[in-house]
């Protein structure tokens, strides 16, 4: 069994470095064979937008070596995301790596889903609204599902071996993976959150000020107010539109993304007609 942990760090023995490694000693301790890589190692270049990936299955034109993260997540039978919170979010790197997900994302059909966990060292309490949604869209795409998430605080470099509880924690979560695989007991093990599908709590309202909704998943559910706390209900059927279900994404993917390539050859006289004073226009 192999535990991979990916880091969203570039500091050298910084927060993320030292809690992935902790929680990779946890699952060795529990037999699992063990790696890292940091994310920032790797040339991930910008998804080039081409829909090459899309509409000629499995190629991409970006000539970069993201296609060996995919492969090390493909060898691995769980995965741990450590990446720290900047500005609200995590890394850009992780950003990146989601941005080139596509070529995997729209072809998860028959893949096996498999156990990982995400851990974020921050710096300020309250200054990591959106660091769940990264993580939870990068294990959607790439056929992960998500069994454990921790936040854990600290600031300075390796600050984070004076905070046992996180230690632990980290420590925990290692073993944890490795028992998941055992068990191929892939349920959330993490916090109480609020939608279904993905655990986060943040929410959007909608215009009817009543619906809400899990801006990863789409989930809609009611808000209400009981003894003055607000109270969250999500339909039982609410669960079948969550955007990253296996089936949702496949469908979406076959009569949203795949039928729009006609449409796209059939005007290409007209667009390259109506687009040609764009063209000159502020040409270098
Ligand atoms: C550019 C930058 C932005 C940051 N933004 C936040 C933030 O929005 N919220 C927060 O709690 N911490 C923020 N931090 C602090 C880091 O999340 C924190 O220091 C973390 O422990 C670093 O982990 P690392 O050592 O693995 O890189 C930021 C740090 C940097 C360098």
């Amino acid at each position: 069994m192999k535990i991979l942990a990916l880091n969203g760090s570039v500091r050298k023995y910084g927060n993320s470095e030292i809690l992935l490694k902790q929680a990779l000693m946890g699952a060795e301790a529990e037999g699992a064979e063990v790696e890292i890589l940091k994310l920032a190692d790797y040339n991930i270049g910008p998804c080039l937008g081409c829909g090459l990936c899309l509409f000629r299955e499995n190629v991409c034109q970006q000539k970069d070596n993201t296609h060996e993260i995919f492969e090390k997540v493909d060898a691995a039978d769980g995965v741990i995301l450590g990446a720290p919170c900047y500005f609200l979010e995590l890394t850009a790197v992780v950003k990146q790596l989601i941005d080139r997900c596509w070529i995997i994302g729209h072809n998860k059909i028959g893949k096996p889903q498999k156990p990982a966990s995400v851990i974020v060292p921050y710096a300020t309490r309250g200054w990591i609204p959106y660091v769940f949604t990264q993580a939870n869209i990068l294990f959607n795409v790439m056929c992960l599902t998500k069994i454990n998430q921790a936040a854990i605080c600290t600031q300075g470099i390796s600050e984070v071996v004076l905070n046992q509880e996180g230690m632990d924690l980290a420590d925990r979560m290692g073993r944890e993976i490795v028992e998941a695989v055992r068990t191929k007991d892939l349920s959330y093990r993490g916090e109480k959150g609020i939608c279904p599908a993905c655990h986060d709590k943040l929410l959007r309202v909608m215009s009817d000020m009543e619906t809400i909704e899990c801006p990863t998943c789409g989930v809609r559910g009611k808000l209400s107010l009981v003894n003055g706390k607000i109270d969250v209900k999500f339909e039982e059927k609410a669960w079948e539109e969550a955007r990253f279900r296996l089936d949702v994404s496949y469908n979406h993917y076959t009569y949203h993304i795949a039928p729009s390539k006609d449409y796209f050859l059939r005007t290409k006289d007209e667009r390259k007609t109506k687009t040609q004073k764009y063209r000159e226009y502020l040409a270098k």
